[in-house]
């Protein structure tokens, strides 16, 4: 193996991704398992075939598991199960959802729902899967962040207080974690072509005013991500920790 590869490789690896059945997610899923890893794919109930095929077109292996995020108090049993079938070397916390609503508006039914699955279920599957990793003394943890992480957005005060946290949350875990060689860093995804965004992308104006403040004068494809997850989830990234990499065309920069 060449420098390089040995930089990138994720060869004897297993990832679990969550939210891996569509955009960003099947997107790092695919990109993994090109670099090598083997992957465990966190849906929950939704057809995940077409991602397990394009980690297997890659000769990896692909398993698929269950656990709905929306009941943060089920999702350590559910780890433990994940647990006694894999070794989880890589963990990328994706799984996220949004709730559209001017601020004095936006529900608290809506606000729970948002840190249910974008906080309180990254806190605890993360909690669940790292001691095995913090025993071997290797681990990389992944969390999809936000340029939201960063600054406020508009109608979505529920997400961005969430994705905050999530930031947050990175930082204080790698703190106490890279003594024991498990790296815990962020992707601050800019806007992308996914569900998440579509309703933004249906309006033509709030799409057009977004892309003007985009350098690199594009919407990011999901692929675009790939680049930043195999670098955090490989050997080359083994002294970067508590770092957010924003993968943005330049937004944050602006
Ligand atoms: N797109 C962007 O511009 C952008 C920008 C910044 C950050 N992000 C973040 O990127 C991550 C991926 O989002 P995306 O853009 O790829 O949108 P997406 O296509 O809507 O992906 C969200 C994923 O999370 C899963 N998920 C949602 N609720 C869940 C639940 N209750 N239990 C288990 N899984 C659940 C979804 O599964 P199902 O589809 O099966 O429901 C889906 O696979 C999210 O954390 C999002 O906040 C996206």
């Amino acid at each position: 193996m060449s420098y390089l590869e040995q930089l990138f490789s994720l060869h004897g690896r297993t990832a679990l991704v969550t939210g891996a059945r569509t955009g960003l997610g099947a997107a790092i899923a695919g990109a993994l398992a090109g670099a090598g890893a083997d992957l465990v794919l966190l849906g929950h109930g939704g057809d995940l075939s077409a991602v397990c095929q394009q980690v297997e077109a890659h000769g990896r292996r692909a398993s698929v598991v269950e656990v709905e995020l929306l009941e943060p108090d089920r999702v350590a049993g559910a780890a433990a199960a994940i647990l006694a079938e894999h070794r989880i070397d890589i963990l990328v916390n994706n799984a996220g959802t949004i709730r559209r609503a001017p601020a004095e508006g936006h529900a608290l039914a809506d606000w729970r729902a948002v840190f249910a699955v974008n906080v309180d279920s990254l806190f605890e599957l993360t909690r669940a899967l790292v001691p095995p990793m913090l025993h071997r003394r290797s681990g990389k943890i992944i969390n999809i962040a936000s340029i939201l992480s960063c600054h406020g957005g508009t109608m979505v005060s529920g997400y961005t207080a969430s994705k905050h946290a999530v930031l947050g949350l990175t930082r204080a875990w790698a703190n106490e974690w890279a003594p024991h060689n498990v790296q815990v860093n962020a992707i601050a995804p800019g806007f992308f072509d996914t569900d998440n965004t579509a309703p933004l992308r249906a309006d033509p104006r709030a799409y057009r005013q977004t892309l003007t403040r985009i350098p690199a004068g594009r919407w990011g494809d999901p692929p675009d991500l790939a680049g930043a997850a195999v670098f955090l989830a490989g050997p080359g990234s083994d002294y970067v920790s508590g770092h957010a990499l924003a993968v943005d065309g330049g937004w944050l920069a602006f």
